[in-house]
């Protein structure tokens, strides 16, 4: 039976398929939501120090990491030409995801992290490894044969498949990786070339997770990672707050509640926006505001919030299809855990068509040269939303924040490793919708009034 659900502004919004920026009525101070959390400033640490301890590691393993001494980082970059193109006011900066070493996404930050974790646990308790060591002793024959009893899994849309996939195979577990029927084909055979088992499901991603943690359970030499509950995930996308933090100081661009930040992350199932989230909230406290953006098909995320039934509902009990082409987003229902975690730190939410995400694809390889999948060109139309939506409108003023003084940072989440004609297609696809007189983001709701009363 399908839940009752009120018919309420952003919820008519949602099963219209309508664009619409959503502003959190649940946000609160930094301060008074932080300390309930149950994680801190301490559990960020913590996952940066092990990132530190992997790192001699990890530059043995993938040499592209030498010049980042070992870490999984990507360049925060300026974008004067898009921001003049979309006349933005204020700073407008890309965070680089889309070019991140090893797994080419932002879900590397997570997964990658995760099965480091898992690795170190494993062998310190098997009593090769102490915390003091030098890492590449993970290489030895002694610590390869113990990793070899153990097969990781997941399921996944692709990009989070094939960084656990990359990771796995070069510590020498074991993996298989359950994939939905949106990841594209040549993700799949990558991580097949490195030796990785792809099960193929005709199914969409949350059933992808049930399967792969069905097939865990039975199973104890399996290691399951849970993209909809893993707190490890969590943590290792939120370290990329510290990354970020010092990227900005390094370009002089101060950051208070006067001169804001304002941060823009593709969500799907919500790990890697709300881990995101969660750290910058900790570094930057109420100066940071946070926005989610999704496929109209797919706002699973935007849904839970707004419903407050988080992974209770599913995008399908309002009729949407779940079908886009930013494969990387295409999730139905939303992680509960992660949903709950951000419910009083994130500032708020939009929907984009899929024409619109082609047209900041474009754009992006136009202006900056830089070449994005779908998915990760949803960040783009956060200043567009803010600034010229009635309901963006109405939140500045509401927040007295003069957008000259705003800070826009648009997360790419992906994209290195598609193959060149792939990436053809998606820029011709870009220049087929994009007409000299269409605005970059169409049919804005002006619906603050409403939005309000939800
Ligand atoms: C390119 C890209 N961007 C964003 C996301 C969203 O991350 P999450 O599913 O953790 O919300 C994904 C997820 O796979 C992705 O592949």
């Amino acid at each position: 039976m399908k839940p009752e659900i009120k018919d309420a502004a952003p919820i008519r919004n949602l099963r219209a398929g309508t664009p619409f920026l959503w502003c959190n009525p649940k946000v609160k101070k930094a301060e008074k939501v932080l300390p309930g959390l149950p994680l801190h400033i301490d559990d960020l640490r913590d996952a940066q120090a092990r990132q530190y301890r992997f790192a001699p590691l990890m530059a043995e393993l993938f040499p592209e990491l030498g010049v980042a001494g070992g870490l999984i980082e990507s360049e925060l970059l300026p974008a004067g030409k898009l921001k003049k193109a979309l006349h933005y006011p204020g700073n407008f900066l890309l965070k680089a995801d889309n070019d991140l070493p090893v797994a080419g996404s932002i879900k590397a930050r997570g997964g990658i992290y995760e099965v480091l974790h898992f690795a170190e646990k494993r062998a310190v308790d098997a009593g090769l490894l102490k915390y003091s060591d030098n890492y590449v002793k993970l290489l030895d024959p002694a610590v390869r044969k113990l990793f070899r009893k153990y097969t990781v899994s997941v399921g996944s849309t692709g990009n989070l498949g094939f960084s656990i996939g990359m990771i796995s195979a070069a510590l020498g577990f074991g993996c298989r990786i359950h994939m939905s029927s949106d990841a594209k084909a040549w993700k799949k055979e990558r991580l097949r070339k490195r030796g990785v088992t792809v099960i193929e499901h005709d199914s969409d991603y949350t059933s992808a997770v049930a399967e792969a943690r069905k097939a865990a359970a039975a199973d104890d030499s399996v290691y399951f990672v849970d993209d909809e509950n893993s707190v490890n995930l969590f943590l290792g996308y939120a370290t990329a707050a510290f990354r970020l933090k010092a990227q900005l100081e390094s370009q002089n661009i101060g950051i208070d509640r006067k001169h804001p930040l304002f941060v823009y992350l593709p969500c799907g199932v919500g790990g890697a926006p709300g881990g995101i989230t969660f750290g910058l909230k900790i570094l930057f406290g109420n100066a940071v505001r946070c926005f989610i953006a999704e496929p109209v098909e797919s706002p699973c995320m935007t849904l839970g919030l707004v419903t407050g039934r988080h992974s209770e509902i599913s995008v399908y009990d309002i009729g949407l299809t779940n079908a886009t082409e930013a494969d990387g987003l295409a999730v139905s229902r939303s992680s509960g855990f992660v949903g709950k975690f951000i419910e009083n730190l994130l500032s708020g939410a939009f929907t984009l068509e899929d024409d619109v995400l082609y047209k900041y694809l474009w754009l992006l390889n136009r202006h900056e040269s830089v070449k994005v999948e779908p998915s990760a060109a949803a960040g783009i139309a956060g200043p567009e939303f803010l600034l010229r939506s009635e309901e963006g409108a109405g939140y500045l003023e509401k927040a007295r924040i003069s957008p000259e003084n705003i800070t826009h940072v648009a997360w790419l989440t992906g994209g290195r490793f598609v193959p060149e004609t792939e990436m053809k297609k998606f820029i011709r696809k870009g220049a087929s919708v994009m007409t000299a007189a269409s605005l970059p983001v169409r049919n804005i709701k002006r619906n603050r009034k409403d939005t309000e009363k939800s």
